[in-house]
């Protein structure tokens, strides 16, 4: 039993109109939560680290920790890096054992992002592993967001199917604003759907047929959790992420992967905080990582059944 890549998940994902988790590890209680809850509904799932992660957790033990929950659940799981900056980190993931690395070139003007992402793709693919680019930048703050017609950092048409074309890339994220964080927007919230059908059009007319994209920045900020973390010392104000539905919608479209990693933070945080103010007394930290675990297990079990669609995946 071995990692997977996400070449057959993201096939059976676009032909069922479902999409796979990726959700951001840090620790192992982190790890246990989301392939406890994948094990429960039998999802495949992507469990992905940002480099600042593998610097926290460690290769080792990052590694380690991840083939046994491939060994102890028996589901595919692929371990890909996140936002991966340059060809070294992507190098050092792949050396490493990840099976999917992104790199994340859009900050740099397009044809650097194309000979860049080219060069990580080629060395990728001699190696098993796949790749995922990012083409256009996310919204940062919720004004860009809701001005969606002033895209000029949201995702290009035409320009991402001359990027897929010429970099060869196995996935592609794309901006139609979401944004990454608590604070997504202000007032309603608002994603380019026209544009997401669009890209697929053009990338289906050329041939790439059922083409996986990527949405990141897809946390939807419960509200809940917001609060139990405010009631319990917390200062988390006006935090606003993107509504289940529109998760649903674009599941339902050519989005194959969704990420989150904010959604686990506030989890986590929220059970912290209420178990060390409900049990002052407690210095055992099993007793408030426990109740973490507990409470990111439910939540990604609930985003399996509400926002992804992947349960029973590895049926498929
Ligand atoms: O998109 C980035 C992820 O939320 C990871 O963030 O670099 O703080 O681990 P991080
Ligand atoms: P969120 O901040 O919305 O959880 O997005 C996480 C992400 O996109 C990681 O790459
Ligand atoms: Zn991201």
């Amino acid at each position: 039993m071995a990692l997977v890549t996400t070449k057959k998940m993201f096939e059976k994902a676009f032909a069922g109109n479902y999409s796979i988790g990726a959700f951001n590890i840090n620790n192992m209680e982190i790890v246990q939560a989301i392939v406890d809850a994948c094990k429960k509904q039998n999802s495949a799932v992507i469990l992905q680290v940002s480099k600042s992660a593998f610097n926290y957790m460690r290769p080792q033990y990052l590694k380690h920790l991840v083939d046994a929950a491939v060994e102890e659940s028996g589901l595919d799981i692929a371990l890909h890096l996140d936002h991966g900056a340059d060809f070294e980190i992507c190098k050092t993931c792949i050396e490493a054992g990840f099976t999917s690395v992104m790199f994340d070139g859009s900050h740099f003007d397009y044809e650097e992002n194309v000979a860049k992402t080219k060069e990580i793709v080629d060395y990728a693919h001699a190696r098993g592993v796949v790749v995922e680019a990012e083409l256009g930048k996310l919204a940062g703050v919720e004004d860009e967001v809701k001005v969606a017609a002033e895209g000029a950092t949201y995702t290009d048409p035409d320009q991402a199917l001359d990027f897929v074309k010429r970099t060869g890339v196995d996935s592609l994220a794309i901006a139609i604003g979401t944004s990454h964080g608590a604070y997504k927007f202000k007032g309603e919230a608002k994603l380019d759907f026209d544009r997401l059908a669009t890209i697929t059009e053009k990338l289906e007319a050329a041939g790439f047929h059922n083409y996986p994209i990527v949405l990141h920045g897809a946390s939807s900020v419960d509200q809940n959790a917001v609060a139990t973390c405010n009631e319990f010392g917390g200062q988390i104000k006006g935090a606003k992420g993107i509504p289940v539905e529109m998760l649903r919608k674009a599941s339902s479209m050519a989005v194959c992967k969704i990420n989150m990693d904010t959604d686990i933070r506030l989890a986590m945080t929220a059970a912290v905080r209420k178990s060390l103010a409900e049990k002052p007394e407690a210095f055992d930290p099993r007793g408030y990582l426990g109740e973490a675990r507990k409470d990111i297990e439910a939540m990604v079990e609930k985003k399996i059944t509400d926002v992804l669609g992947s349960a029973n995946s590895m049926n498929d």
